[in-house]
């Protein structure tokens, strides 16, 4: 009898082997034995430890359990053929972690950038790879792939899926399943940037969004591809994920129709032009409140010092460096109903910055920098003739932090600070949570340790019920 090995089968037979494989979380070889042994009655092949049950609880599920922005909510995922489609492995924990089932499929090209296994494993789900296969086709069949999610998210598209989409094509599963849904469909391109310039691709552009696709990026940037830059780069998993929230975003909206200005992130106060002052602030959440005010239906300018956080979806980002600037930006954006002023504002800055880099001086000593101070932001609002109706302060304490916050609620015009300590112990500067403290004319109110992203909802809920208290 001839042996049989996986080198002697045909390249289909190998493909479907590895698939069949994949899936069951098995090498090659041990699929091949389960099929014998299933074959021959005698199945003694142990089922491998994770086919396909619910993923694991990941650390980063654990952490972020607190925002299921997603719940119960169904995405279906296509990842199409593109570097970029590395990014898609982390885009399914962020949606997972936010509550979201992820349901993949992957078109042949995307296969040779990610595994099925990986795909699947992290999906906790059977991955869509097929118009042809009967066990796909079985399984859900394409209409009702298409139809049985609340959205679909393709990332990365890239330029030959997005052509297809455009011209109506439908030659393998992830066009057939674009073609055949009625669900919002949101793509996040990701190709060369003379691909995403070219005519035809700035035709297919505008051809979908009159379809009414959604799109998210590209960005600006580094291309994965070594020596590429420029606008192509698909974009962050977080930024697509803020996406599918505000598509998806079914919430009550108290505050349409109002406006909102918040301040985030650190200032840089420059020293001469290539040194600056600044603070660790990471503008995560002035960010977060800027993104839940939003979500409530506010209209909101978010002015924000520099920061590498991903903007929030549905806000007007005014970007400056200095408290100076951020003063300007917030006065130009008033009148507003609500400020809520997070941002980390350096309380000094030098007196006179120099034009050019100061220079050791041989026998000298190191030269004093002379201070002044910075204008007071939410007490120029708090006091502003255009004052808003709600003002909204931080306070960010290492000692005395109930007593420091009443302070500054009447001295800085504020109807409401958040007091939190920040000594470094807390890990609250930068960090993820935070422990806030609410101190308004009517007490303390203590909030237990929570995400920023839970302090930021809470806080936008506290801040509509006062606004459209009395209306
Ligand atoms: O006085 P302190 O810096 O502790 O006050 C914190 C609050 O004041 C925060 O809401 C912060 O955004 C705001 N602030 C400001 N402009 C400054 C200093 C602080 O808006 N120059």
């Amino acid at each position: 009898m001839a042996t049989l090995t996986i080198r002697n089968l045909d390249e289909a037979a190998k493909q479907a082997l590895r698939e069949r494989a994949a899936k069951n979380g098995r090498s090659m070889e041990e699929e091949m034995r389960s099929i014998l042994a299933g074959l021959s009655g005698n199945a003694t092949v142990p089922a491998p430890a994770q086919v396909y049950a619910p993923a694991p609880m990941m650390p980063m599920a654990a952490r972020a359990a607190e925002n299921q922005s997603l719940a119960g909510k169904r995405i279906l995922l296509i990842i199409s053929g593109g570097i970029a489609a590395y990014k898609s492995l982390d885009l399914i924990r962020r949606l997972r972690e936010r509550g979201a089932s992820v349901r993949p499929v992957m078109t042949a090209a995307a296969q040779q950038f990610v595994t099925l296994l990986a795909v699947g494993a992290l999906a906790a789900d059977h991955v869509y790879i097929d118009l042809f296969s009967r066990e796909d086709e079985q399984d859900v069949g394409h209409v009702r792939l298409a139809r049985e999610s609340d959205l679909i998210c393709v990332a990365p598209a890239t330029a030959d899926l997005m052509a297809k989409m455009a011209h109506g094509l439908a030659g393998d599963l992830a066009s057939t399943v674009l073609l055949a849904t009625n669900q919002p469909v949101l793509i996040a391109p990701a190709m060369n940037p003379a691909m995403w310039s070219h005519p035809a691709t700035r035709r297919n552009t505008d051809v979908l969004s009159r379809d009414g696709i959604h799109m998210i990026g590209p960005m600006r940037g580094e291309m994965a591809e070594s020596g590429e830059a420029g606008e192509g780069r698909m974009a962050e998993p977080l930024e697509i994920v803020a996406a599918i929230e505000a598509l998806l975003d079914d919430t009550p909206k108290p505050l349409a129709g109002r406006k909102a200005i918040v301040t985030s992130g650190p200032t840089h106060e420059p020293i001469d032009p290539v040194r600056y002052i600044a603070n660790r602030s990471s503008g995560k959440q002035g960010h977060a409140i800027a993104g839940a005010l939003a979500r409530l239906g506010a209209d909101v300018t978010l002015v924000s010092g520099p920061v590498v956080i991903p903007d929030p979806a549905g806000v007007e980002v005014v970007r400056v460096e200095s408290a100076r600037e951020m003063l300007d930006a917030v006065t130009l954006a008033l009148p507003a109903d609500v400020a809520v002023m997070v941002a980390a504002v350096a309380d000094w800055r030098v007196a006179a910055q120099s034009d050019e880099k100061i220079k050791k001086k041989q026998g000298e000593g190191p030269q004093p920098l002379h201070l002044t101070e910075n204008p007071d932001i939410l007490k120029t609002v708090g006091h502003h003739e255009q004052r808003p109706r709600l003002v909204v302060g931080f306070a960010a304490e290492t000692a005395d932090v109930i007593a420091n916050a009443q302070g500054k609620l009447a001295r800085k015009g504020a109807d409401f600070i958040v007091a939190n300590d920040v000594s470094p112990e807390t890990g609250i500067m930068g960090g993820d949570r935070n422990r806030v403290r609410i101190v308004s004319g009517a007490g303390v109110e203590e909030w237990p340790d929570l995400s920023k992203d839970e302090v930021a909802k809470r806080l936008a809920v506290k801040i509509a019920e006062r606004i459209t208290d009395g209306d």
